[in-house]
């Protein structure tokens, strides 16, 4: 580090436990570029966009619990972010306004694209909060047509509403007439490893399963489902895409996503 070296960082509250300092830094130093990645645990966001103009922060991604405070923050907001009601990625820009963006839904796409195209696929987004609507906006945006399923009818209903879906209770969800099933809900997650949003029948053999719990790695609801033959994506790789994506926007640069990867699973 010099006095040109470019700053980024993660700004949420809690934020100790986030990989993207790990992930980031990998990618700048794989890179040869010179630039740092830190975390500052912010309890009022509303500071953020002057510190950054004032300390030429470069890039910031967002997490929570200010992903929607952001929202009327920002100088510019891209299309996609105002549509969901979440950024996740701030950018600083040479005019010194600050856009932000949202790159949760492409990431939950492209890993999600990596076991097969999602064109004309129904896929169940067990969750309604702000992972469930990252998810379903992206994979609506490949064009598949998501079905919200949530435990409480108002949350559910209302993602649904906004994604031009249908809503089915977790409690009636069969499964049946699925080509994808993701869990976007906390269930499973350490220390609760025994959990499973779903019971396994309503799992088959030709479903695409994706877990966004990536603690532990394998989750009960992925083990149940590669053992019924589904390809399975977890929950690491939505994480690491998002990341890809905001590094680009940031550097200009093609993301090292393997290097990103390798990273983050050296710490977990
Ligand atoms: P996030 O923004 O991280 O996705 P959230 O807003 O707390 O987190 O949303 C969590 C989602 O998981 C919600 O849809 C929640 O269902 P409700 O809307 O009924 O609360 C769902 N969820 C959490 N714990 C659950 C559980 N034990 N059983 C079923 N669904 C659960």
């Amino acid at each position: 580090m010099d006095a040109g070296t470019s700053l980024f960082g993660v700004m949420g509250h809690p934020v100790g436990h986030s990989l993207s300092p790990v992930m980031h830094n990998a990618a700048f130093g794989f890179l040869g570029l010179n630039a740092v990645y830190l975390a500052f645990d912010v309890g009022d966001p509303a500071g953020v966009p002057v510190a950054m103009r004032t300390l030429g922060i470069r890039g910031m991604s967002v997490t929570l619990p200010h992903k929607e405070a952001l929202l009327a923050l920002v100088d510019d907001l891209d299309p996609m972010a105002e549509k969901m009601g979440a950024v996740n990625t701030l950018c600083l820009k040479d005019d010194g306004r600050i856009l932000g963006l949202n790159t949760d839904w492409c990431g939950a796409r492209d890993a999600l694209l990596d076991a097969g195209p999602l064109h004309g696929k129904r896929a169940a987004i067990l969750g309604a909060g702000g992972a469930g609507r990252a998810v379903a906006f992206g994979i609506r945006e490949a064009g598949a047509f998501p079905l919200i399923v949530n435990r409480s009818r108002e949350k559910g209903e209302a993602l649904a509403r906004d994604l031009g879906a249908d809503f089915c209770l977790l409690s009636e969800f069969t499964g049946s007439g699925m080509d994808i099933l993701v869990n976007t809900t906390s269930l499973g997650m350490y220390p609760d490893v025994d959990a499973m949003p779903v019971p396994g029948e309503v799992l088959h053999g030709g479903m695409v399963v994706m877990d966004i719990v990536y603690n532990p790695r394998k989750t009960r609801l992925i083990r149940a489902a590669e053992s019924l033959g589904c390809r399975v994506v977890d929950g690491l790789e939505m994480f690491i895409r998002q990341g890809a994506l905001q590094f680009e926007v940031w550097t200009a640069r093609e993301a090292p996503v393997d290097c990103m990867r390798k990273a983050v699973e050296a710490v977990l």
